[in-house]
C-alpha cells in the first residue's frame, strides 16, 4: 500500500497521529491526516482541564470535533487521558480524599459514557510513576490522597463505564527495561493476576539524543505482551533529521511489527511545525507537509511503497 494507514492495516495494525482540533480547518493538515492515517489521538482536547474545567460541568466541543472527523473517515480513536497529574484543573487538587475519589470516578464515568462505543482504547491513567531508579509512584493529588489503590480503582470504574473500550496504562521513559518500566511491569502483572481490568500498555516513545531508542525496545514490548496485554506505541516522535532519524523511525516500526500484540503506532503530531517540541524536527512531515526520509523509512518498514 502507498500510505501509512493502509500499509499498517495490511499488517493488522493501525497507524495514527495526535491531532489538534484547531488545525482541522487547515486544508493540508486535514488532507494529510485523511490520506495517511487511520487512527487519531486528541492531543489535548480530552484532558481533564479541557473537558471538566469546572466541577461537573462538561465541555466536549473540541474533542467532539476530532471524534466526529475520525468517525467520518473510519479512523480509530485513542482516548487520552482520564487520570493524569498534569493539565488537571486546580479544583481537583483542592479536594479532600473522599471527595477526590468521587470526582475521579465521576470524571471517568461521565467522559467514557459520552464517548461510549466510539473509542478503541483509553489511556485510563497516564504517567503515574517517577523517573529515575526508585520505581516509586509519582506525587499527584490522586497518589497523595488516595494512595496506591487509585489506579486499580480508576481501571475498575473505566471498565464499568464502557466495557467495549480497551483500557490502557500509558507512560514515557518506560520504552526500554529500566527501574520505571519494571515498576509498571510489576503493576500490570499484579493486575492480571488479581483480575483488575487492564487491556493494554502504551509506550509514549518520545526520543531524542538524551533518550534514544533503547536497544531492548522490542524485548521490553514483548515482556509486557507476554503478561497478556496489548502494547501500543502511543506518542512517537524522534528528534533529528535525515538518514539518522529515518533509521530510528524504521527501527521503532520494525520492533512493533515483531511483537504480535503490538496493535498500532501513533506519532505525536503531523508536520514538524505543530510538534509540542517547539524547536526541532521530530515528526514525519516537514512544515510544508512534504514527506521526510523518516516517512519513507516508516512506510518501507510497514511493507508499503
Ligand atoms: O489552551 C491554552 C490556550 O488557551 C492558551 O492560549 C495557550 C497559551 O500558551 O496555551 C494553551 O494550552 C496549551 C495546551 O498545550 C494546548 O495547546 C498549554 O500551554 C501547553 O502546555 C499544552 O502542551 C501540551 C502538553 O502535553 C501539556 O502537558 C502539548 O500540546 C501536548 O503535546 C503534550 O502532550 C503530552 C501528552 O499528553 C502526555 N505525554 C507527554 C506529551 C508531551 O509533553
Amino acid at each position: 500500500a502507498s500510505t501509512l494507514g493502509a500499509s499498517a492495516a495490511a499488517k493488522g495494525r493501525y497507524f495514527g497521529a495526535a491531532v489538534a482540533a484547531n488545525h482541522l480547518g487547515e486544508a493540508q493538515y486535514a488532507s494529510t491526516l485523511d490520506t495517511e492515517f487511520n487512527a487519531v489521538t486528541p492531543e489535548n482536547e480530552m484532558k481533564w482541564d479541557a473537558v471538566e474545567g469546572t466541577r461537573n460541568s462538561f465541555n466536549y466541543s473540541s474533542a467532539d470535533q476530532i471524534v466526529s472527523h475520525a468517525q467520518g473517515k473510519g479512523m480509530k480513536v485513542r482516548g487520552h487521558t482520564l487520570v493524569w497529574y498534569s493539565q488537571l484543573p486546580g479544583w481537583v487538587g483542592g479536594l479532600a480524599a473522599a471527595d477526590l475519589r468521587t470526582a475521579m470516578n465521576n470524571h471517568i464515568t461521565q467522559v467514557m459514557s459520552h464517548y461510549k462505543g466510539k473509542i478503541y482504547a483509553w489511556d485510563v491513567v497516564n504517567e503515574a510513576f517517577q523517573d529515575g531508579s526508585s520505581g516509586a509512584r509519582r506525587s499527584s493529588p490522586f497518589q497523595d490522597k488516595l494512595g496506591n489503590g487509585y489506579i486499580e480503582e480508576a481501571f475498575r470504574t473505566a471498565r464499568a463505564a464502557d466495557s467495549g473500550a480497551k483500557l490502557c496504562y500509558n507512560d514515557y521513559n518506560t520504552d526500554g527495561q529500566n527501574a520505571k518500566s519494571n515498576a509498571v511491569y510489576n503493576m500490570v502483572k499484579d493486575f492480571k493476576q488479581r483480575g483488575v481490568p487492564i487491556d493494554c500498555v502504551g509506550f509514549q516513545s518520545h526520543f531524542n539524543s538524551n533518550s534514544p531508542v533503547p536497544s531492548d525496545y522490542q524485548a521490553n514490548l514483548q515482556r509486557f505482551a507476554d503478561l497478556g496485554v496489548d502494547v501500543q506505541i502511543t506518542e512517537l516522535d524522534i528528534e533529528g533529521s535525515g538518514s539518522a532519524q529515518a533509521t530510528n523511525y524504521g527501527n521503532v516500526v520494525k520492533a512493533c511489527l515483531a511483537v504480535s500484540r503490538c496493535t498500532g503506532i501513533t506519532v505525536w503530531g503531523i508536520p514538524d511545525k505543530y510538534s509540542w517540541r517547539s524547536s526541532g524536527t521530530p515528526l514525519l512531515f516537514d512544515n510544508n507537509y512534504n514527506k521526510k526520509p523518516a516517512y519513507d523509512a516508516v512506510l518501507a518498514a510497514l511493507g508499503g511503497s
